[in-house]
């Protein structure tokens, strides 16, 4: 009942890094993986007298360098007039791979024409800066309660999410000189647009299920490194057992 993984090198490494506590003849957890273990890996099976029958599987594993921080919102401003351009950036610092950014306004996502996208920057040990711009023209509807709510986050495959809000405040037209009339737009006017547009936003920290328990696994694999199975960025762990 031989279990041999390739490329035989690394077998030594697996002795080295095997959490045997937490290991067993399904599966193989790693402690500090590196990324150069990246690769493509292959496990197999043989069978005892009298069949000497040998089987295996393959599957990729990468090794993934989450980012420490969450995603960082900069350039934005903590009040706009209505009818000013909001213009600023998300930046995931310092992942492997570079982290995938969304920006979602007041629950929705940015349009295509909203964002600005800028090249990865390189750092230290192949890991990667991303950067997303946020331009558009900020409109009364956009407050509710007078308050825009903007959220960046960054994914990782399904090993990684997080975000990061921002509130914005509307700063209202410079209060009217004695003899001029109050400004025509009202606030009841504008929570009732709002409302018909169905636009609501999530309750706050409440993450998709599915991501929220990406960050749960994220965490048992000691925060910095994990496997992956079928598609990139998932999870092969797996030795074959003889029967
Ligand atoms: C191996 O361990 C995993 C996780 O602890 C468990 O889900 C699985 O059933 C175990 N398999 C065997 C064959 O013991
Ligand atoms: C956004 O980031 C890019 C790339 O780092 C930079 O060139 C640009 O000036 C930034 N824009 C704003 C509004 O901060
Ligand atoms: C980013 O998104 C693209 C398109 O959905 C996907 O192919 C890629 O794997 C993602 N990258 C990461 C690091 O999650």
């Amino acid at each position: 009942m031989l279990v041999g993984c390739m490329p035989l090198v690394l077998m030594v490494v697996f002795a080295l890094v095997l959490q045997q506590r937490r290991s067993n003849w399904s599966q193989v957890v790693l402690k500090r993986v590196l990324p150069a273990l990246s690769d493509q890996y292959s496990c197999e099976v043989s069978a005892d007298a009298p069949s000497f029958h040998t089987d295996f599987v393959t599957g990729k594993m990468n090794v993934v360098d989450l980012p420490v921080k969450q995603p960082q919102i900069t350039n934005i401003k903590s009040r706009y007039r209505p009818d000013e351009t909001l213009h600023g950036n998300c930046s995931s610092h310092n992942s492997r791979p570079a982290a995938n950014l969304t920006w979602i306004i007041n629950g929705h996502l940015a349009k295509n024409s909203q964002l600005i996208r800028y090249p990865r920057i390189k750092e230290q040990h192949e890991k990667e800066t991303s950067t997303l711009g946020l331009r558009f023209l900020v409109e009364p509807r956009h407050f509710t309660s007078g308050r825009l709510k903007i959220r960046c986050s960054a994914s990782i495959g399904n090993l990684y999410w997080q975000s990061t809000e921002k509130s914005i405040e509307e700063e209202k037209p410079r209060p009217p000189q004695p003899a001029t009339p109050s400004p025509t737009y009202g606030n009841d006017v504008l929570d009732k647009d709002f409302r018909d547009t169905n636009r609501r936003w999530p309750e706050m920290n409440k993450l998709p299920e599915e991501h929220q328990r990406s960050v749960d696994e994220t965490m048992a694999s000691n925060g910095a490194a994990a496997w992956a199975a079928t598609a990139p960025w998932s999870l092969l762990a797996l030795l074959l057992a003889s029967r």
